[in-house]
């Protein structure tokens, strides 16, 4: 069997890019996207599109219409397709059982109740969304109880690994094709028909396949290890500020050793994005749930670690502010959780703005994507503050040297390049003295900065002298009894 239609579940970051990269690369299947969210339907048939992502419009532009089609009907869809991509979110649960770490499968059931319920032919169906092990074989029973005894599904993994801001290139051409399916005939026949859609753009020796368990673990397993090696430099960070090394020259020295490559080395305010703290989370629970404490532990610490790093951000702010920032206008440089999204979900400028905030200081917030109702709704979450203190003590503003006046400091949460060739001195001109900058993401020309006479401090380096960041001048940590940490 040969793939003619597609129904892709769930219009989101995922869905939407990956589902245009197939309808680009293969004209002759048809490719629809559903999504129950009318108002994000009716954006990705406009020509604003609801999510920003480089190379995006221009691919949805080329194929809407075609053969790529946007719709809220979900069952006529489903009904017609072939294949379908489950796409939905996974969110950690915020109630009951597992609350705070499990994923919350609720829309991938209710997305394999309704594919149960409706089709009228046989189908493969594909978990995209980033589930726990063996949520295929729940899949499965759900779609065995289909009441139609002739209509056979066959349940695949098919996790994917794209970034946001590369989404398109990670696409195009992909570092692998993971695609897991039962050992049967049956479920062989599925994977190669699965394989047989992405070879028309990937090369084949890049597609593999696996059993079940093996592509919904990898997909977390590829999660975690990125997002510990983060926690590792980040960890690291914290040792150089207290040495006088500069994590930078660590993250070069030990790069260039081929065992352990020279990406994802990048100290920063911490990680951000939908997908590693969930997904760590959910292999945690995975493991307590195992009954294997030990490994649960382990993986835990990759986000206190994540936690600690973002709070030692705001509390070297605070330190270096004379002890008190209330009433202070600090500005900060971005919002998305990394340069090139707009996407601001668990970005750790949300958590440093809090900890900001929790001490009375006042924010300018720039960032080149992020909209102003975002950010205030970000900030307005119950845990983050309240909406009386946002409107009090937050604005939003459209220009990086606007939000830069009267300012006491600039945090740099985002890494975007534009940062990197502002007008420094113009900004240095029109903040209040002394004035300092806080390069969380470790991109702005700190000598420059320096000579133009900002108080420069930067993640896991020691730029300006006398610096009480992380380190006071003493030379002790932040532990020490006259800086304050964060509780
Ligand atoms: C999601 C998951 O979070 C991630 O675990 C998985 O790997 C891929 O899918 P993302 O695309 O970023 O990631 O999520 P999101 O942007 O929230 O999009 C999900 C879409 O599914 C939303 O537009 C939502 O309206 C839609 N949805 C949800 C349905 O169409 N039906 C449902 O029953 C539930
Ligand atoms: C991640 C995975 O990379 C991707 O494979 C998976 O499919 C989804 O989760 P994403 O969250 O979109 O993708 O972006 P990523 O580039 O991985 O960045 C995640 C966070 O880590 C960002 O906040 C980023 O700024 C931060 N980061 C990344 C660092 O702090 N240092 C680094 O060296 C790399």
């Amino acid at each position: 069997m040969s793939v003619k239609k597609i129904c892709c579940i769930g219009a989101g970051y995922v869905g939407g890019p990956t589902c245009s990269v197939i309808a680009k690369e293969c004209p002759h299947i048809r490719v629809t996207i559903v999504d129950i969210n009318a108002d994000r339907i009716a954006a990705w048939n406009s020509n604003e599109l609801p999510i920003y992502e480089p190379e995006l419009e221009d691919i949805v532009m080329s194929c809407r219409g075609k053969n790529l089609f946007f719709s809220t009907e979900v069952e006529k869809e489903i009904i017609e397709a072939d294949l379908i991509f489950i796409s939905v979110n996974t969110p950690t649960k915020t109630y009951g059982v597992g609350k705070g770490r499990a994923a919350d499968l609720k829309y991938v059931e209710a997305c394999a109740r309704t594919i149960a319920a409706v089709s009228k032919s046989d189908k493969i169906v594909v978990e995209k969304s980033t589930v726990p092990v063996k949520a295929a074989a729940s899949i499965q029973r759900i779609l065995g109880a289909n009441m139609n005894l002739d209509i056979k599904f066959q349940v695949l993994s098919n996790p994917e690994f794209l970034a946001e801001g590369t989404a398109i290139q990670n696409l195009l051409h992909p570092d692998r094709v993971l695609i897991g399916g039962e050992e049967s005939k049956a479920g062989k026949k599925a994977i190669e028909t699965l394989s047989e859609v992405y070879s028309n753009w990937v090369p084949k020796e890049k597609i593999i396949t696996t059993n079940t368990w093996s592509s919904e673990l990898s997909k977390l397993a590829a999660n975690a290890f990125l997002a510990q090696r983060i926690s590792s430099i980040n960890a690291m960070s914290a040792v150089c500020e207290a040495t006088g090394a500069d994590v930078e020259e660590v993250a070069n020295a030990i790069g260039m050793d081929t065992r352990i490559g020279n990406k994802f080395l990048k100290a920063s305010v911490g990680f951000g994005g939908s997908c590693f703290q969930k997904d760590v989370l959910n292999l945690v629970y995975l493991c307590e749930s195992l009954n294997l404490p030990k490994v649960a532990q382990y993986w835990q610490q990759v986000i206190e670690i994540n936690n600690y790093q973002r709070k030692r951000f705001a509390s070297g702010i605070i330190n270096c502010l004379f002890n008190t920032v209330s009433g202070k206008k600090i500005t900060l440089f971005g919002f998305a959780f990394k340069k090139d999204t707009g996407d601001t979900r668990e970005s750790s400028a949300i958590y440093i703005s809090k900890y900001l905030l929790d001490e009375g200081a006042k924010l300018a917030i720039y960032d080149p994507k992020v909209s102003r109702r975002q950010i205030i709704s970000d900030l307005s979450h119950p845990t983050i503050s309240t909406p009386e203190k946002v409107a009090e003590l937050v604005t939003s503003v459209t220009d990086p040297y606007e939000a830069c006046k009267d300012s006491h400091a600039i945090a740099v949460c985002t890494e975007w390049d534009m940062f990197k060739d502002l007008d420094y001195k113009r900004i240095f001109d029109c903040m209040l003295k002394p004035a300092f900058i806080f390069d969380g993401r470790g991109i702005l020309p700190h000598e420059e900065l320096n000579s133009i006479g900002f108080h420069v401090e930067a993640i896991g380096k020691t730029v300006s002298k006398g610096s009480a960041f992380m380190v006071q001048s003493n030379g002790n940590n932040i532990l020490s009894p006259t800086s304050r940490v964060l509780p």
